[in-house]
């Protein structure tokens, strides 16, 4: 199980040291959360802080985009040396060539879904993805409660992988704490974002090392 930490609930005055805990801490991906204030109603950065933080990480930085028409940035985030560009499903009438935009650029393509949205909606682009992640609480805010009804697509993403041979990598986002890391490694997801269980706690070394011993088999 990877893990991606969010900086949304970091110290954005000490963001530096913040990435540099949670590396030190055994993370393995860095999760930024763009949001615009219409697809969500919060607004939070763009593909700035991804340059800003770039020189000061080795691991891959993954990209939310909870924005409104995501085909706008997406050469800014590529450019910013974004390693994953993921875009929700919802904020395009062309979700395909928004994909596409984002392969051309070289950077590794996912598509998200909010927990209304039935997973069958992606089933004919997994040939197309890296990765996809299944928002386990609704996009916009950290510290929510996790959405358990949200499992069953997790489920359905893993059987596909098995039944088609796919090979796009299944991602969960909100609400993620050691219990329900565990429900959905158990269901086939690979990479956990998880925000303020991380950042809101002193220790946040020891938080990563619960979430990954919480799915030691
Ligand atoms: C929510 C964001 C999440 C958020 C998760 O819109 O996409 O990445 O940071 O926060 P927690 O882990 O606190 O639910
Ligand atoms: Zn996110």
């Amino acid at each position: 199980m990877k893990i991606a930490p969010s900086i949304l609930s970091a110290d954005f005055a000490n963001l530096k040291e913040d990435i540099e805990k949670v590396e030190d801490g055994g993370a393995d991906w860095i999760h930024v959360d763009s949001m615009d204030g219409h697809f969500v109603p919060n607004l939070t950065f763009g593909s700035n802080i991804v340059k800003a933080i770039r020189p000061h990480t080795e691991l891959p930085i993954d990209c939310h985009l909870m924005v409104e028409n995501p085909e706008d940035y997406i050469k800014g985030f590529a450019e910013a040396g974004a390693d994953y560009i993921s875009i929700q499903y919802e904020s395009t009438k062309h979700v395909h060539r928004a994909l596409q935009l984002i392969k051309k650029s070289d950077v590794k393509a996912g598509i998200v879904i909010n927990p209304a949205t039935p997973v069958s909606l992606v089933e004919d682009i997994l040939s197309i993805v890296d990765m996809v992640l299944v928002m386990t609480v609704n996009p916009g805010f950290g510290g929510q409660s996790f959405i358990p009804e949200t499992v069953n697509k997790i489920r359905q993403l893993d059987q596909w992988k098995k039944d088609k041979g796919h090979d796009f990598l299944i991602q969960v986002d909100g609400g993620i704490n050691d219990s329900t890391i565990k429900v959905c490694a158990d269901a086939g997801a690979e990479v956990c974002v998880a925000g303020s269980y991380i950042y809101n706690s002193k220790d946040p070394k020891a938080r990563i090392q619960k979430l990954k011993n919480a799915v030691k088999n």
